[in-house]
């Protein structure tokens, strides 16, 4: 089999986005039957997810815990890593033998992994018992391909994306904290990266559309939005509409809703104007997840991330400077091809100038069909493992160090669950995003409570609630 080179697709035509209402009639057909329900990868994932849970449940599913209780099983993909990739197919191993058991169960795959034309390929040829594949840009054709299922491979996947669709309806996972897509879809093309081919190109949704969304989610009771995009800084500019994040972000803070975060960051084009309008409102969140990937400017140059160590640092400082009390975090990838010792050196210091409250850290994965795939790649992986450790070492530290400073402070928690850490807890998370498991009963979920600190770790820290409620 020939391997499709991805890579065509960055030459792929711009044509305009047309913007679609979705109006689709679903009718409790399957009432009685149940659905299990499986989400992989990042918030991307999990807010689609929403969007397929919307239209289980309103063709009459239940949802179920237990993969042998489903009659339909959705597994919403991830292909970032390899180990995303596995996740996926071991489960897949534990659905092929349920379906040997149940004839009639439905298995069904979405998401990044299905707009990879290889695993297609590699679906139809080696997981017939497969039932329905969709894609990321067309979600909305989930109801009828289930309406038809058939025993017979269903496969409807676009590999173009030029349609943004609105009127999207979701069933939501919590009702205090909501995403918001505000742009679909990648132009970045990092060398290592796989987004911009299973999410297409980047496309913002009109700001009406979402500043109406944010209204209803308020009206409706939600204390907080996260606003979403592959790289938020370029909200806007495929539009033309003469405005961009900042005007964006600004006007989501205007509607009130208590509390505003938006996810990713790219260093590259992060404005004064947004730091300013940031800055200006308390309901925007002061938490920056701004991935620097490495630390030294060959690397970054291989990597396509179009900003130096030197300019990633003068943001660094300026966002730390003008938001009172920001948190940042970052991701960072250790052994891309060619990263010498010399290079992660480099990734070290850069954690050790910038102290950050968190990180993602990654091993480089090898994605078929992206530019990095084809450079050389001689460090052997027990030293990237070594590098991995290494790092995660330093940046834990700093995570503990951040967390410290709170030891005995009060803060302010939006109280979003019930905690893993034990019963009469729960648990929610700071203006600067860090997890506090809380002494409390559940009457505290829904609300942003005062909580003074008693201990801190490096990924959480705990905390009892005090009595009084922060008012909105
Ligand atoms: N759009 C976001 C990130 C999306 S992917 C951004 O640009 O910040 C989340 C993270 O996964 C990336 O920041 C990167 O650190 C990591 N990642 C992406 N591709 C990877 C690969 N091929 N191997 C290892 N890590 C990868
Ligand atoms: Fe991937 Fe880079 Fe786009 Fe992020 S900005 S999704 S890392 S291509
Ligand atoms: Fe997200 Fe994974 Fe796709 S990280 S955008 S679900 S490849």
């Amino acid at each position: 089999m020939v391997l499709p080179d991805l890579c065509l697709e960055r030459n792929r035509e711009k044509t305009d986005i047309e913007y679609i209402n979705l109006d689709l009639d679903l009718k409790p057909v399957f009432k009685g039957k149940k659905y299990f329900l499986r989400t992989y990868g990042c918030q991307m994932n999990v807010h689609d997810s929403e969007e397929i849970k919307y239209y289980l449940e309103n063709l009459g599913y239940d949802a179920c815990d237990t993969l042998e209780d489903a009659d339909i099983v959705v597994l919403n993909t991830c292909a970032i890593r390899e180990n995303a990739k596995d996740k996926v197919y071991g489960y897949l191993g534990r659905c092929k033998h349920l379906k040997s058991l149940k004839k009639d169960l439905i298995i069904c795959l979405a998401g990044c992994l299905m707009q990879e034309p290889h695993e297609i390929e590699n679906i139809r040829q080696n997981h017939p018992y497969i039932d329905i594949i969709v894609g990321t840009h067309n979600l909305y054709d989930l109801p009828k391909l289930i309406a038809k299922a058939s025993g017979k491979q269903n496969i409807e996947v676009y590999s173009n994306s030029d349609k943004v669709y609105e009127n999207i309806r979701y069933s939501r996972d919590s009702k205090i904290s909501a995403w918001i897509n505000i742009a679909y879809g990648c132009d970045k093309f990092c060398t290592y990266c796989i987004v911009p081919y299973t999410r297409g190109r980047e496309r913002s949704r009109k700001m009406e559309n979402i500043l109406e969304e944010v209204k209803y989610l308020k009206n409706h009771g939600y204390l907080e939005v996260t606003l979403l995009g592959q790289n938020v800084n370029a909200y806007g500019k495929d539009l033309n509409l003469g405005y961009d994040f900042a005007i964006l972000l600004e006007e989501v803070a205007k509607i009130g809703i208590a509390r505003i975060r938006f996810v990713t960051s790219h260093p590259w084009n992060f404005t004064d104007q947004m730091i300013d309008v940031i800055a200006k409102y308390p309901n925007i969140m002061p938490y920056i997840h701004l991935p620097i990937q490495s630390g030294s400017d060959d690397i970054l140059k291989k990597m396509n991330r179009k900003y130096t160590i030197e300019e990633y640092k003068e943001l660094f400082n300026k966002i730390k400077k003008k938001i009172k009390n920001v948190s940042v975090t970052t991701d960072i990838i250790v052994g891309f091809p060619g990263e010498t010792e010399e290079d992660f050196q480099k990734t070290l210091d850069i954690v050790e100038y910038c102290k950050y409250d968190g990180a993602y850290t990654f091993i480089y994965s090898k994605r078929v069909g992206t530019s990095a795939a084809k450079m050389p790649d001689p460090t052997p992986m027990s030293e990237k493992e070594e590098r991995l450790r290494r790092l995660n070492e330093v940046v834990n530290k700093y995570s503990l160090m951040n967390n410290q400073k709170l030891l005995n402070k009060e803060v302010e928690v939006l109280v979003t669950g019930e905690s893993e850490k034990g019963s009469n807890k729960v648990c929610g998370y700071t203006d600067t995003f860090k997890l506090v498991n809380i002494e409390g009963n559940k009457d505290l979920i829904g609300k942003i409570v005062k909580v003074k600190i008693i201990d801190a770790k490096s990924f959480s820290l705990d905390g009892i609630a005090l009595p009084e409620e922060v008012k909105n």
